[in-house]
């Protein structure tokens, strides 16, 4: 594992596959302007390397994230004043944002505790995959604070309007599963099986088209805000604009369907032929 110079984020890429923890397990990897700092960094630095297809985002021990760090991210920056606690903010939701429009696709690996912050991130990421144990909870109600950093917005845009409202209110965990019923998350699954799953699903992703796979999650991002007819315009201009990158893509998935006929797109994905992704 490669850490970050002050050690709070771990990372290594193994078959193309970027794994990227949290890494205060003694601080349950809540965060801190620190750790903010360096997520941003590394998440920079493996943003357009050759040998990153798919990141995930997990966390070292037994958490994912306790959300952010009371002691350093908000008492002593509003020891400081407005313009630290403005600062703090920034480098948080800066990474958070990055996170939303990746240029890679990307997994949160959901292995223990996530609390309130961390759906920045959760939401950030475009699948997410959870631990049976993990329990997911909005404490901001327990401690006197509204959720905020984005996390009203990531349960009002993932829940229906009921369980938004009660997982807000009440201050109550869900356990992984819990989670996946109600749509915080794709699946769950045992903690000891969670990332032989997660290995699996990136697996599938480094098979598709990098250029059609971007497009794609930008796409499902976008469209949620757009009417009906705007979605459908920029739908038409988001895939000529991806042609222009790799237009040659879906003329040899044709090929192979329609002439070569050595595969089906309802089953599976074309030939990427050891393109680089
Ligand atoms: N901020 C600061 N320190 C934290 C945080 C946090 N969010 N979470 C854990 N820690 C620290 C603890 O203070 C403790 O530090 P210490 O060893 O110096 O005493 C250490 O991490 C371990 O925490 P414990 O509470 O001892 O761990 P335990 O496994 O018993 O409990 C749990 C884990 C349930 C996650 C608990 O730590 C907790 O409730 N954390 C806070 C969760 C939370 O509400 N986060 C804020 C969400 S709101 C927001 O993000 C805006």
């Amino acid at each position: 594992m490669n850490t970050s110079p002050n050690g709070t984020v771990a990372w290594e890429i193994v078959e193309r596959i970027a794994w990227v923890k949290y890494n205060r397990p003694d601080k349950r990897n809540c965060m801190s302007p620190t750790l903010n700092r360096e997520m941003a960094q590394v998440l920079e630095d493996l943003e357009f390397r050759e040998d990153v297809g798919v990141l995930v985002l997990t966390g070292e021990g037994a958490a994912f994230s306790a959300g952010m760090d009371l002691k350093e991210y908000f008492r002593e920056t509003a020891q400081q004043g407005l313009g630290a606690i403005r600062k703090a903010q920034r480098q948080a939701y800066g990474w958070w944002e990055r996170l939303r429009w990746y240029h890679k696709p990307t997994i949160a690996m959901v292995n223990g505790w996530c609390f309130g912050g961390a759906y920045g991130p959760l939401f950030g990421c475009d699948l997410a995959f959870a631990a049976d144990e993990a329990q997911f909870g909005l404490s901001e109600i327990n401690w006197g604070i509204l959720p905020g950093g984005g996390a009203s917005k990531v349960v009002s845009e993932l829940l229906p309007f009921r369980k938004a409202m009660y997982h807000a209110m009440m201050g109550e965990n869900l356990t992984g599963r819990q989670a996946a019923e109600w749509g915080l998350v794709n699946e769950s699954v045992p903690l000891t099986l969670l990332k032989e799953r997660v290995t699996e699903v990136a697996g599938v992703l480094l098979g598709k088209n990098p250029v059609a796979l971007r497009a794609t999650k930008d796409a499902i991002r976008r469209v949620r805000e757009m009417t009906y007819d705007n979605a459908e315009d920029y739908l038409i201009r988001a895939q000529e604009a991806a042609d222009s990158f790799d237009g040659e893509g879906r003329k040899e998935a044709t090929r192979q369907f329609i002439d070569e006929k050595s595969f089906k797109p309802g089953l599976g994905a074309y030939d990427l032929g050891g393109r680089p992704s």
